[in-house]
């Protein structure tokens, strides 16, 4: 409109599928970026402007993801990406966002051994999951395990992970097979039939998107009793936990920094806000959370720094610190990756997680595992407890 003086708005780049196999869980992040563009436009904006969203589908597909981050880098005035779920498609958007001096908040755990000057990774690395769902399930159910996974790259390197906690620790990995990502009941019968035969204490899951609930109703089926061999996994979440159908996830367990049932005013009204733009009974997951938390903490930069060009956001990024639904998080300046808090949740037959181990302190991201801690965060210890005992709410 003519003789308007508004700021121009910030676009920004929202890549989750909306189709294909890990849809489930990416549309949940997809909602929870809007939400919290949602809050902050109805707050201002940033720096008097408002925060536009340009939303895509890339189909579950790495393909589609790096040609929709060019059109979006290129085309589209954006400088932000928020996405991704695969690491497959991290990967794939990760050259182009580089290339061209963007920004990619990816809010999904994943297998670590990565740095990206062009990243901020608000997901669990295996530091603040894997090692610890390895030592909780080794402990309790003991150390014969089994590995399952989908055929992509964070499950293989997943499990490398995990296989080496588990044979330097006293235990065994009697086998370790992966499936496709858009596995049936075909793939699934012979792992069953191999698993009975080897007998495991412990199974470990990285199977991810829609071949997860195929794999536990299987599981179930076969008559496994997680009282006694449960499923031990870092991305099974309470939107696949109501896909499987709570009788056959019960009792299974995840480690994640965020679950749903977790009692927090943070929580409480992130739950309540979410359900009541997405529906009374729409489930929302770790990476939901992560997707919401990095679009807040993104803000805070852009405010602090005074200027949302790439630069002065990722220089103001690690001092910015945001309450978030699981606890205060902030980035570790280090390695652009998220201090957070690991916990460890059992399905209920409500469908919710119980957690049953939670670290007492934001536990330091360590995605290339340079910090012997698998102790650590169960104890509520943190090597690095001193630099991240701040909470409340910085500016
Ligand atoms: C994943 O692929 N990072 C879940």
């Amino acid at each position: 409109m003519s003789g308007s003086s508004a700021a121009p708005p910030i676009r920004v780049g929202v890549l989750f599928s909306e189709t294909g196999v890990t849809a489930l869980v990416e549309r949940t992040q997809r909602r929870a970026v809007e939400l919290a563009l949602e809050e902050l436009n109805a707050a201002g904006g940033v720096l008097g402007r408002s925060l536009e969203a340009v939303v895509y589908d890339p189909a579950s597909d790495p393909r589609k993801f790096r040609r929709l981050a060019e059109d979006l880098l290129g085309n589209d005035g954006v400088e932000v990406i928020f996405g991704c779920y695969m690491s497959s498609t991290r990967k794939a958007v990760l050259p182009v966002v580089e290339q061209r001096g963007g920004l990619l908040f990816y809010p999904t755990l994943y297998e670590g051994f990565e740095f990206s000057a062009n990243c901020i990774y608000s997901g669990a690395a295996p530091n603040q999951n894997s090692i610890g769902l390895a030592r909780y399930l080794m402990q309790n159910y003991g150390e014969r395990f089994y590995l399952i996974g989908s055929n992509y790259v964070f499950p293989y390197e997943s499990n490398r992970i995990i296989r080496d906690y588990i044979s330097s620790h006293g235990g065994k990995v009697l086998e370790e097979r992966y499936i496709p990502l858009s596995a049936g009941e075909e793939d699934i019968a012979p792992i069953i039939a191999d698993i009975r035969k080897c007998n495991p204490s412990v199974i470990i899951s990285t199977v991810v998107g829609e071949a997860t609930a195929a794999f536990y109703r299987a599981y179930r089926k076969a008559g496994f009793d997680p009282a006694v061999m449960p499923i031990g996994s870092l991305t099974t979440c309470e939107p696949e936990v109501a896909a499987i159908g709570a009788e056959a996830a019960e009792g299974h367990y995840t480690s994640a920094p965020y679950f749903q049932s977790i009692r927090s005013p943070e929580n409480e009204r992130f739950v309540a806000a979410y359900q009541a733009k997405f529906g009374p009974d729409a489930p929302m997951s770790s990476c939901t959370e992560a997707a919401y938390f990095q679009v807040h903490l993104f803000a805070r930069a852009v405010e602090r720094a005074g200027s949302a060009a790439i630069p002065d956001v990722k220089e103001a990024l690690p001092g910015c610190l945001y309450v978030a639904p699981q606890g205060p998080v902030r980035i570790d300046r280090e390695n652009n990756h998220t201090y957070l808090w690991p916990r460890i949740g059992r399905v209920a037959a409500s469908g919710q997680f119980d957690v049953v181990e939670e670290s007492a302190v934001p536990i330091k991201p360590d995605p290339y595992l340079i910090t012997p801690e698998d102790e650590t965060w169960a104890a509520g210890r943190s090597p690095d407890t001193k630099s991240t005992s701040i909470v409340g709410n910085g500016g």
